[in-house]
């Protein structure tokens, strides 16, 4: 989750409990991303990953960046490499591609992807489709025959994964809001607020200069633009993109938004991030998904 949203801060002990602890790596420099995977990685003795998105103009500069700095595997999405494959071969990183079709499920299974995570329209940030997890995930399930599917969107507590892994053959599952509302994640505890006073109805869809729609909370911000306010940055501050309509400056709301500018931030978020009332440690939400999913997962009866 970028912009700085998920640091070394979530990821580390998410990567303690057994997880991946994914970075997000996208528009920060790429210095701040190899210092923050260095120190998630003295933290743990788990799996540390980095999220980049394509669709960044420094794209390779922070693929490179964090493979110097020691990452064990590249998440990348928003667009699609097929260098990037390459890369993962000849520094023996895996490569995980996020992707919201079958077509491009397949592409990645061919090019060499290490693991393939089904992005669903329940997802927060920029989306690659509006079709629901629980329909597109046995399409994709249809297509990938070698490496682990991982299902994403949407998916709040124990009963969803288990649900997505039992009934829809998931390998396993990506979430994100969860982790926002933890006591580890680094945002301003008015992101947390925001998102814990949310109702369903406060969820929205809006138009990104990434040329995706987003999914967000319904802020002051989104408001105006959703009243054609104008919201146009004076200047491209970060030249964080390959390419941007400059509509407004997606990476200065995506900044504001972490440190708690309720006024002019744009807060990504899960479509269902009005069903968790409460913050909890990273712990105990590994500790609450395991249970209830314990709790409903049937053992497959044995073969005599
Ligand atoms: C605050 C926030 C920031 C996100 N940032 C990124 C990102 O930088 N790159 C990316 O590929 N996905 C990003 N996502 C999408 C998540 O990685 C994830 O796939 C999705 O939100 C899963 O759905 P859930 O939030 O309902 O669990 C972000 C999501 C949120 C909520």
């Amino acid at each position: 989750m970028s912009i700085r949203v998920s640091t070394a801060a979530l990821a580390a002990p998410v990567a303690e409990c057994g997880g991946i602890g994914t970075i997000g790596g996208s528009a920060i420099p790429v210095e701040e991303l190899q210092a923050d995977i260095r120190k998630a990685k003295a933290a743990t003795n788990g799996v540390i990953a980095v999220n980049i998105m394509f669709a960044m103009k420094n794209f390779y500069n922070l693929v490179m960046g964090a493979i110097d700095a020691g990452v064990d595997m590249i998440v990348t999405g928003a667009g699609f490499s097929r260098d990037i494959f390459k890369i993962g071969e000849e520094t023996n990183t895996p490569i995980v591609s996020i992707v919201s079709s079958p077509a491009f499920a397949k592409l990645a299974e061919k090019l060499g992807a290490a693991a393939i995570i089904v992005e669903a329209k329940e997802a927060g940030g920029h989306l690659g489709t509006d079709v629901a997890l629980r329909d597109l995930f046995p399409e994709v399930r249809k297509v990938v025959k070698k490496v682990p599917l991982i299902a994403a969107g949407g998916i709040t507590n124990g009963f969803e994964m288990a649900e997505m892994m039992d009934k829809y053959g998931a390998d396993g599952v990506q979430v994100a809001t969860r982790f926002v509302l933890t006591k580890e994640c680094p945002v301003a505890d008015a992101f947390k607020q925001a998102m814990l006073d949310a109702s369903q109805e406060d969820v929205v869809l809006v138009k990104s200069p990434v040329g995706m729609p987003g999914r967000a909370l319904r802020t002051p911000f989104v408001e105006k633009m959703a009243q054609q306010i104008s919201v146009k940055a004076k200047e491209c501050k970060y030249q964080c993109l390959k390419k941007c309509d400059y509509f407004y400056c997606i990476s200065e709301r995506l900044r504001q938004a972490r440190d708690g500018n309720v006024e002019e931030g744009l807060f990504f978020t899960g479509e269902n991030v009005w069903k968790m009332k409460e913050i909890l440690t990273v712990r105990e939400v590994f500790d609450q998904f395991i249970s209830q999913a314990e709790s409903v997962y049937k053992e497959p009866a044995a073969v005599c």
